[in-house]
């Protein structure tokens, strides 16, 4: 059983295969966390120690007790209010003004299967692969009630919170802050990785020590953001990829978040992840509810390895949903690179005509074959296909392609209106704007307020529209750009972050439940919004606006810390580089992109006859590794921010096949040699390199690893498939 409680001294532990997770409600009532790591067998509450602390305030349960403050104790939920003067969970503002909020513990619930969160995306499980602790606290005062949600994931060692917040009161509230987990830690020193970037330079490694005072990432921006990714590992100042204690928070969530670190004055450790609390004033009348959206938790004391692929697992397994969770995605030719608004349909069957000549699988129209959209200043929000530039209906366009031997794809961008626009010009009041003031653009486009049900239902119907106009087999939505004017003209102001947020979930699932058989692919200007959320609508997520295959290599490797390989939409385009103005051989392009969702994104005719033939064969190849890229353990076997190669592999579950793929980062003369140590092998076998046919122990790959050649050129990649021997 993963979840037990003890009655006699109210003790809940929750158990996975390799971890435990125990609390206790004290004699007053509070939730204490207790313990949180590699499995252990008895009651944990031994740890707890009080003494008198100065200017730690004590409650008045406990009497002329000097020793008991929530200020020292370590808490499952900790509020505001209290006497608890570290960062809380939860702020509560009172009918009366005051922001207090004195939850203890009123009961609990054990459910066979994973709770569910309405209008939210979460880990799912087939029923005996979970359960579910619910326990319900109370603020006598004030009549907030809230629910903790714990999921247990026992085999894949992995445990889900959330929070509901109810108004059991008489008189209105506000929520003024709410996260979904609280991590408190007694003891230890940690560090805290974090993934910050901008704009085509998403998701960059940071390592800091969690020092005195708070360290908080979080987005503003309406989306989980480039600049901050909604996931954090706290680990072991020695932790490293092999060896270590370490834990993970992702947030299943793709609006504004806010994660906080806090050292406290007795070195204890509190780490925090929820909903970001500026923008954020959320009223509940009595009897409303707000659901916080869940943070899954992983802890591994064998490394970051082991905890990406928990993470890895969870995410593909269990919130990545629907007919490509499993299946095999197209390679596909995208558009932008290729023409960006400069085609016609003719142009995109030209494309369509050389994919299948290349062995592509599926051609997409990517932005500017909607309303007047020549350019990114005007036409959003008008979803009807402009015939004149395409020269044909989208039916047409379509089956064209398709008889030309590839699938058709097809860009939108839901969630925005141009002012050029007639939609906009329609219905100003559609869009987050604060009356009375100019709004602040961003790439010339206003956000529709997705919060308001009309809204999103007239938008909706727009899109059908276009899906019911053809075979369309993939859908890349897109979002692009930050929301600024957080206003709306219908719905009350401290709610529309979240409910904005909530809309397009929604919009999402009436899309997935309308069009089953189709792939979404999640986009904003790349991975502006590369989150857990999006993932359980959109298996794979557009990871960049750049596609520099060394840029790249690091911002794959920053996504690998929790998003598994086959999330990531990855492609081979056109050199010099849009975006760095690099040029990179097509070969470590080709190598640096198969560790994702394979694509294009170039103009084929453009390619000499040579180059067309390396790209048929890069095709032939990643079809043949495709199912080990998107099912195989990812390990990353060095840090390219800080080492001469980056590499990486994939290692079947049986372990009879491996790819590593290996980029050389730098060229100096009479180079050292890089030797790549290989992870995840069976010891014992002989494994076959396919391609020099040299048969190695897969332990000397381990221990000693395989020389890399010293080559005369820059950026030199090599791919190597390992076939494990009979
Ligand atoms: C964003 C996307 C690109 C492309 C453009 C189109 O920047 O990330 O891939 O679709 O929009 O405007």
């Amino acid at each position: 059983m993963a979840i037990g409680y003890q009655q006699e001294n109210r003790i809940f532990s929750l158990d996975t295969a390799h971890t435990s997770y125990q609390m206790k409600v004290d004699d007053f009532g509070f939730l204490l966390h207790l313990y949180y790591g590699g499995r252990v067998y008895g009651n944990m509450d031994y740890l707890l120690t009080c003494y008198d602390r100065g200017f730690s305030g004590n409650p008045s349960d406990v009497g002329n007790d000097r020793t008991y403050s929530m200020d020292v104790l370590p808490q499952e939920y900790p509020v505001m209010g209290i006497g608890d003067f570290r960062n809380s969970a939860l702020v509560i503002r009172n009918a009366d003004g005051s922001d207090c909020c004195d939850l203890r513990y009123v009961g609990h619930e054990t459910k066979k299967e994973k709770y569910r969160l309405p209008g939210l995306p979460a880990v799912y499980a087939d029923s005996g692969e979970a359960e579910t602790l619910e326990i319900y606290l109370e603020d006598k005062t004030g009549g907030v009630r809230v629910t903790l949600l714990y999921g247990v994931l026992e085999e894949a060692d992995i445990i889900t919170r959330s929070a509901v917040i109810e108004n059991r009161g008489g008189k209105g509230v506000t929520v003024e802050k709410a996260a979904s987990a609280c991590l408190d830690f007694l003891t230890g020193r940690y560090d805290l990785l974090s993934f910050y970037g901008r704009h085509t330079m998403e998701r960059n490694l940071q390592r800091e020590e969690i020092r005195h005072g708070t360290y908080a990432i979080g987005s503003r921006r309406g989306a989980s953001s480039h600049q901050y990714n909604p996931a954090v590992i706290l680990a072991d100042r020695n932790t490293t990829e092999e060896a270590g204690s370490c834990y993970g928070l992702v947030f299943v969530y793709s609006g504004n978040f806010l994660c906080e670190a806090e050292r406290d004055q007795f070195d204890q450790t509190r780490v925090l992840m929820g909903l970001q609390s500026d923008l954020f004033h959320y009223p509940l009348e009595p009897g409303e509810k707000l659901v916080v959206p869940e943070t899954i938790l992983c802890y591994s004391d064998r490394g970051l390895g082991t905890l990406s692929a928990r993470f890895h697992h969870c995410i593909g397994a269990h919130l990545c949903r629907g007919k490509y969770r499993d299946a095999s995605r197209p390679v596909l030719l995208n558009s932008w690179e290729a023409a960006y608004f400069s085609f016609d349909g003719s142009t995109i069957l030209k494309l369509a005509e050389s994919a299948a000549d290349l062995g592509i699988d599926m051609i997409v129209m990517d932005d500017g074959w909607f309303g007047k959209r020549e350019d990114d200043n005007s036409g959003l929000g008008d979803w009807h296909v402009n015939e004149n530039k395409l020269g044909c209906s989208l039916k047409e366009l379509t089956e064209k392609v398709n008889k030309a031997g590839v699938k058709f794809g097809i860009w939108i961008e839901p969630e925005m209106v141009s002012e050029d626009s007639e939609l906009y010009r329609k219905h100003p009041d559609w869009v987050l704007r604060i009356p009375g003031r100019e709004p602040v653009r961003c790439r010339n486009q206003l956000v529709l307020d997705f919060s308001r049900t009309d809204v999103r239902d007239y938008i909706f119907g727009q899109i059908c529209s276009i899906l019911n106009q053809g075979n369309i087999a993939y859908v890349k939505w897109d979002m692009n750009r930050s929301i600024v004017d957080v206003y709306s003209m219908e719905n009350c102001q401290g709610k529309v972050t979240y409910d904005y947020m909530l809309g397009v979930y929604d919009f999402l699932e009436k899309l997935l439940a309308g069009y089953p058989d189709v792939l979404i692919e999640g986009c904003s200007g790349g991975g502006g919004r590369f989150d857990a959320g999006m993932l359980y609508y959109t298996p794979q997520i557009w990871c960049s606006d750049n596609t520099d295959a060394l840029d790249r290599l690091r911002i794959q490797y920053g996504t690998s810390f929790f998003y598994p390989a086959s999330t990531v939409g990855s492609h081979v385009s056109a050199v010099p580089n849009h975006q760095t103005g690099r040029s990179v051989s097509l070969h470590t392009r080709g190598v640096v992109a198969m560790a994702g969702a394979f694509g294009y994104e170039l103009d084929p005719a453009k390619l000499t006859e040579d180059e067309k033939e390396a790209v048929r064969e890069q095709i032939r190849q990643y079809k043949s590794w495709e199912a080990l890229i998107r099912k195989g353990r990812y390990y990353r076997l060095t840090d390219p921010f800080a080492e001469p190669c980056a590499a990486w592999m994939f290692v079947s579950e049986e372990k009879d096949r491996a790819l590593v793929s290996v980029v050389m980062l730098e060229m100096h003369g009479n180079m050292t040699v890089s030797y790549v140590r290989m992870r995840g092998l069976d010891p014992q076998a002989v494994y076959r390199d396919s391609k020099s046919g040299r048969c190695y122990y897969g332990a000397d790959l381990m221990e000693a690893g395989l020389p890399m050649p010293v080559e005369l050129k820059e950026y030199p990649a090599y791919q190597i498939g390992l076939v494990r021997q009979a």
